[in-house]
């Protein structure tokens, strides 16, 4: 039996729409196999909730989400409220709280979707994206306001511990997964404290490891080249959180685009819920025509459901979606098709009950 308490936050705009159909999936699922208990809370905390409120959630949010066991996250954003309030009041305190270490985004290549590159094929790694420090500190300020002499200081705060969690997180997946080779990014040439630091104790840990792995820097500048002329060289990229952030941007563009890329926000210890969530945003532009691809969403329940030991269901969902995308019949707009987000959703369940799900001790 499996019990899965797991907060829902579906956020502004598709946000609402793809959790819709990630919520139908986790029904779908649980009616079709009795071992599978999941409990799901839904909480309204978006920029709706923070035009009536004045913030983006209660004062005790932390404290209600620690007691469950994972957050599955839609997407925030709203033309009425700033960005950098919906970000730094809501995602950021969840990240950094929860000690949400790592993001982990898996870039893959998947029949059927066509890579804006020449070779579209077997593209197939990760990137651990250092989550609760270095260029994403809330450390600095402005002085001398709307003078000439005004001035701005935005810090960068790594540290060995910060750095040492993440790498470690890596060079696990590395050797859980057959993997053979870590690529670092940096740009200790031109950022020489923190990323010499970073270079420094990336080295260590790779040094210091178990398991014999390949450890390659590439200056940030060069990496994006490569992400585009040789894709597939690639197998466990660990970044800062900047450098990670445009870098899974890039990556989800490589293989087909935002629809299609989920992320997790991972306390691999377990101290504390992680937060799953595709890497897209509200999409203003699209939303409220029902026509985002929910599969980034969908994906992400996958990841969350693999992270609280269900393995095989997380399969289940990935091989779905795989065989939707390969068979063409059901596309959204974004993947070149006329599918509603209901309709993907439903073309999911139908090929998850095709899988026969009961059989397979699920
Ligand atoms: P965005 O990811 O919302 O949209 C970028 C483009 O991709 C748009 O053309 C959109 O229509 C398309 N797109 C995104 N997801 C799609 C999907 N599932 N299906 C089909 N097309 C999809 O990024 P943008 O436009 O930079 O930001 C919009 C808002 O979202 C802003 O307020 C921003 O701050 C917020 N945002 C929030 C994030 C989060 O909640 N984690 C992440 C990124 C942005
Ligand atoms: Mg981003």
């Amino acid at each position: 039996m499996t019990h899965i308490k797991i907060a829902v936050i579906p956020g502004d705009g598709i946000g609402k729409e793809v959790m819709e159909q990630a919520l139908k999936v986790l029904n779908f699922l649980q009616e079709h196999d009795s071992s599978l208990q999941i409990e799901t809370t839904i909480f309204p905390w978006s920029s709706d909730y923070y035009l009536k409120h004045g913030r983006m959630m209660p004062d005790n949010a932390l404290n209600i989400l620690k007691e469950f066991d994972a957050i599955l996250f839609g997407a925030i954003g709203d033309a009425r409220v700033p960005d950098d309030v919906t970000v730094w009041e809501l995602i950021m305190p969840i990240r950094k709280s929860f000690q949400q270490y790592v993001n982990f985004r898996p870039i893959k290549s998947l029949a059927g979707i066509a890579s804006p590159l020449a070779i579209g094929r077997d593209i197939d790694f990760v990137i651990f994206r250092e989550n609760a420090e270095g260029e994403y500190s809330d450390s600095g300020g402005r002085i001398y306001h709307n003078q000439p002499q005004e001035m701005t200081i935005q810090n960068t705060i790594m540290t060995r511990i910060g750095i040492e969690k993440i790498v470690q997180a890596a060079c696990d997946y590395a050797s859980k997964n057959g993997k053979t080779k870590i690529t670092s990014a940096t740009k200790s040439n031109a950022i020489i404290h923190s990323m010499k630091f970073w270079d420094e104790h990336v080295r260590r840990m790779l040094e210091q490891g178990s398991a014999t792995l390949e450890l390659e820097s590439i200056y940030i500048d060069a990496l994006v080249a490569y992400f585009v002329e040789r894709p597939q060289d690639f197998q466990v990229v660990v970044a800062s959180n900047l450098f990670g952030d445009i870098l899974s941007d890039l990556g989800s563009a490589l293989v087909g685009g935002l629809g299609l890329s989920p992320s997790a926000n991972l306390n691999p210890e377990k101290d504390f819920p992680s937060m799953f969530e595709p890497v897209h945003g509200s999409a203003p532009d699209i939303a409220g025509k029902g026509i985002a691809n929910p599969i980034a969403q969908i994906w992400s329940l996958a990841l969350l459901l693999g992270h609280s030991g269900r393995s095989d269901l997380e399969e289940l969902i990935v091989h779905a979606i795989e065989t939707v995308l390969r068979e063409g019949n059901v596309r959204t707009a974004d993947i070149g098709g006329q599918a509603t987000t209901a309709q993907m959703g439903d073309a999911i369940c139908q090929e998850i009950s095709k899988m026969n799900v009961s059989t397979r001790g699920v």
